[in-house]
């Protein structure tokens, strides 16, 4: 893992919300209105350093400028399915944002990650690139989805995701060293099978309800 480009946010309200996520009783309903909640407020984080350009406006009382963000330059990448558990309260942050979609698999001969779909806007060069999922467990999933975004080459990419593994963290830096994730918490280890402890389970099944 790169320290230095792991940004573990450290809201009170974040804490607060994922503690009550991460409760295995919690109600679909319930998960999904606190990982929209959650996401809403790393959007905040995320865009923090988005590029702002100068806009004229005129008060009530006289002409002025401002600053603005050009919200269609970001692209939130969901990675299938359970990134998309994320994507609703980002855009309430950046409602012009684009949604580009990567679904991969993992083959159960090789291992390695096969993508089944992938749609981005275009013009990616101009574009900053936000990719999504809420578990960076083994890492696998996440470096594969970076590597084939670095193929259509946005203006910059990073990666979010609500909870991270140790694990997760050293492969993905292995292959992206320079590539920023944002993280709400750093959890502990990863089980035999995969899973995050003490993580939340898994967070497809529990946005969509299928488990
Ligand atoms: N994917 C999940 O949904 N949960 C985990 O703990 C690990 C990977």
């Amino acid at each position: 893992m790169n320290p230095a480009l792991v940004h573990e946010l450290s809201h009170a309200l974040i804490r607060h919300k994922l503690t009550l996520m991460r409760e295995k009783d919690r109600s679909t309903s319930g998960f999904r209105r606190l990982l929209k909640e959650i996401a809403l407020l790393m959007a905040y984080e995320l865009t923090r350093d988005m590029p702002t350009s100068e806009f004229e406006i005129e008060t009530p009382l006289e002409k002025t400028t401002g600053r603005v963000i050009d919200g269609k330059k970001t692209v939130l990448v969901p990675i299938l399915r359970a990134g998309l558990g994320l994507v609703d309260g980002m855009l309430e942050v950046v409602p012009g944002a684009r949604v580009g979609h990567i679904g991969l698999y993992r083959d159960p001969q090789t291992l390695a990650a096969v993508e089944y779909y992938f749609k981005v806007p275009e013009h990616m060069d101009e574009r900053d690139v936000i990719v999504l999922d809420p578990m960076l467990a083994t890492g696998h999933s996440a470096a594969a989805a970076v590597t084939r975004l670095k193929a259509v080459r946005p203006r910059s990419i990073r990666f979010a995701c609500l909870l991270a593994a140790p694990e997760g963290l050293a492969h993905f830096h292995g292959v992206h060293p320079e590539v920023p994730v944002t993280t709400c918490a750093i959890d502990r280890e990863l089980n035999d099978h995969g899973y995050i402890l003490p993580g939340l389970g898994d967070a497809g099944d529990r946005i969509f309800g299928t488990k």
